[in-house]
């Protein structure tokens, strides 16, 4: 664990500060005592509401413009810093019209430029978001545990045309490929669908899920669905993997696995105003429960139904 001294004289950087997470960790940091953060934004985004964190001001928080394609912009925002964490990568709900150059190649070049300059400046740890849609979906791990060793079928996605999951992981692969090469100490955290108070401006991916959810929405999210997360427990997790020195690998940060009917389920008890969608027939266990109920059976010459 890093001591509150190191805390103070350390510069650690966060990249996506102004997204959803982005924002969430800069606030953990912040509360956490870390009095020097290098924040990047894509160049021209809005980051004024990052200074209305509590105890945010231009003393501990330097916000850098740099497109993560953009290495030397990329590099000004890591020098100096002793931990980097990578969040910044397109995360977006619409189908990419070029799924290389919208996704794929920030998500994957991204990722490697932050390595590189961390590579370059010595950082001590790059704390990498990956996501469940690096772990998922998978039709071969059927019947698996999924853990660590577990990886997204990148050939089932590309012929579903599921980009997202594509570019996570691609861009994670390519991280621990950068890391064994090169020696860099790179962790990473997959977190699921990730919900909370947005402190951004704008409705980022994940919590529009959870919008069109209770104005009615019928997507299924099996792609990407593992379960959800508390926001403010992912960036928890993330500073955690930052400061433990025994932390290494792919960590999982999610509030359990269940499916996304059971999640609407609960959504539509605690929201009964609005139309949300009932999903009978998403699992397997649940469509043989329903058959199992509305059928009739046939038992000693005697047909009968199980209500
Ligand atoms: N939310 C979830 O449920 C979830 C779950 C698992 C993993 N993740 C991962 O967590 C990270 C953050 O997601 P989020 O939910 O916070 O989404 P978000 O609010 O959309 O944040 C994404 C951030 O990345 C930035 N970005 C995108 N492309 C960039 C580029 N080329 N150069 C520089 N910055 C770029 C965005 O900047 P602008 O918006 O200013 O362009 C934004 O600040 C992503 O890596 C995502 O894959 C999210």
């Amino acid at each position: 664990m890093a001591s509150e001294a190191e805390k103070e004289e350390e510069t650690v950087c966060v990249t996506g500060a102004n997204g959803f997470i982005g924002t969430w960790l800069v606030k953990t940091l912040l509360d956490n005592n870390y009095t020097s953060i290098n924040a990047t934004v894509f160049p021209g985004s809005d980051s004024s509401h990052l200074f209305a964190l509590p105890g945010a001001g231009d003393a501990n928080l330097r916000v850098f413009e740099a497109d993560v394609l953009d290495s030397g912009a990329v590099s000004r925002a890591v020098e100096g810093c002793k931990g980097v964490f990578h969040v910044a990568s397109p995360c977006t709900l619409e189908d990419p019209v070029d799924p290389e150059k919208e996704l794929i190649l920030p998500a994957v070049q991204g990722t490697l430029n932050v390595l590189e300059a961390a590579k370059r400046f010595g950082v001590r740890r790059v704390v990498v978001t990956s996501s469940i849609s690096a772990i998922v979906p998978n039709p071969g791990w059927k019947g698996k545990v999924f853990d660590e060793t577990s990886w997204t079928d990148l050939e089932y996605c590309k012929s579903r045309k599921k980009w997202y999951p594509v570019s996570k992981t691609l861009a994670e692969k390519a991280a621990w490929e950068f890391a064994e090469k090169h020696g860099v100490d790179v962790v990473a955290i997959h977190p699921a669908t990730c919900l909370g108070p947005l402190m951004q401006p704008y409705l980022n991916a994940s919590c529009a899920v959870l919008q069109q959810l209770l104005q009615g929405s019928k997507d299924t999210q099996e792609y990407h669905w593992l379960g959800a997360v508390p926001v403010k427990d992912v960036a928890k997790a993330q500073v955690l993997l930052f400061e433990s020195p025994a932390a290494s690998g792919r960590y999982l940060c999610t509030n359990g696995i269940y499916q996304f009917g059971d999640f609407a389920e609960r959504v539509s008890k605690l929201f009964p105003e609005f139309p949300v969608h009932r999903f009978v027939f998403q699992s397997p266990l649940r469509f043989i429960l329903w058959l199992a109920i509305i059928l009739p059976h046939e038992k000693n010459g005697v047909t009968y139904s199980i209500k």
